[in-house]
């Protein structure tokens, strides 16, 4: 069974290596920033409430988003497996599923982190552009879709996000040494860490990360 978080900065590489893990390992892709922005999409009371906190790069409060989770991990597509992605992100949200895992039977085993200087950070977000259809993220520069502003996946149409700029980076990426980067010890302590190269080739970190999880499987 595959019950694996995935870690790192934003910009580190979560979304993209989770899309094509999924596809592959037949798991299902739990975005906590796709479903904020889905629900900010479809004005729905959560997003509404959580779009000016994500659109300016703060953490939407703790019991929202472990609710959230808690009802999506409890759908019967997790049954066999499930991979997180932007969740858990403070220590109250690690905790919590610490409790949630085993009470629905699905205690997370693993945890992928991707290390990624904040240099590069920077210029994969400057440059970046997002399918909102499929969750495909794209570069300008380094991961060009084949067709320009068009998803190679599901065809739709890249769009570049609103927390994508300066400021809002700034206030993520100091959330994230805060308040995230802390969870990387609770993990290793309890032996489920994993750390890979964020600044690898995608394809080959793909191949990495793929490697680690049939060897769990
Ligand atoms: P979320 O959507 O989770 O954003 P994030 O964590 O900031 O992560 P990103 O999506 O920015 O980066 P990524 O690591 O997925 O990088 P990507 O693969 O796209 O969260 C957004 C917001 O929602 C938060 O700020 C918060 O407000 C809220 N939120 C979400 N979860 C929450 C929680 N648990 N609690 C509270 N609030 C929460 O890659 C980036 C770029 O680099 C792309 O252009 C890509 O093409 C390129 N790239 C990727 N990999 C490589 C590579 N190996 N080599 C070269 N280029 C690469």
């Amino acid at each position: 069974m595959l019950n694996i978080i995935l870690m790192g900065p934003p910009g580190a590489g979560k979304g993209t290596q989770a899309v094509t893990i999924a596809d592959e390992f037949g798991i299902p892709h739990i975005s906590t920033g796709d479903m904020f922005r889905e629900a900010m999409a479809n004005k729905t009371e959560l997003g509404l409430k959580a779009k000016a906190i994500v659109e300016s790069g703060g953490l939407v409060p703790d019991d929202l988003t472990i609710e959230l989770v808690k009802e999506r991990l409890s759908r019967p597509d997790c049954a066999n497996g499930y991979l997180l992605d932007g969740f858990p992100r403070t220590i109250p949200q690690a905790e919590a599923l610490a409790k949630i895992g085993p009470e629905i039977d699905r205690a997370v085993n693993l945890v992928v982190n991707f290390d990624c200087p904040s240099d590069v950070l920077v210029s994969r977000i400057a440059g970046r552009r997002v399918c909102p259809k499929c969750g495909a993220s794209y570069h300008i520069v380094n991961m060009k879709p084949k067709v320009e502003g068009v998803c190679d996946r599901c065809g739709g149409d890249l769009i570049q996000r609103k927390d994508d700029n300066a400021d809002s980076f700034k206030v993520r990426l100091d959330n994230y040494y805060k308040q995230t980067q802390p969870l990387l010890d609770y993990y290793q302590g309890s032996g489920l860490l994993h750390s890979f190269d964020g600044t690898t080739n995608p394809k080959l970190l793909h191949d990495q990360v793929a490697d680690l999880l049939k060897a769990h499987r």
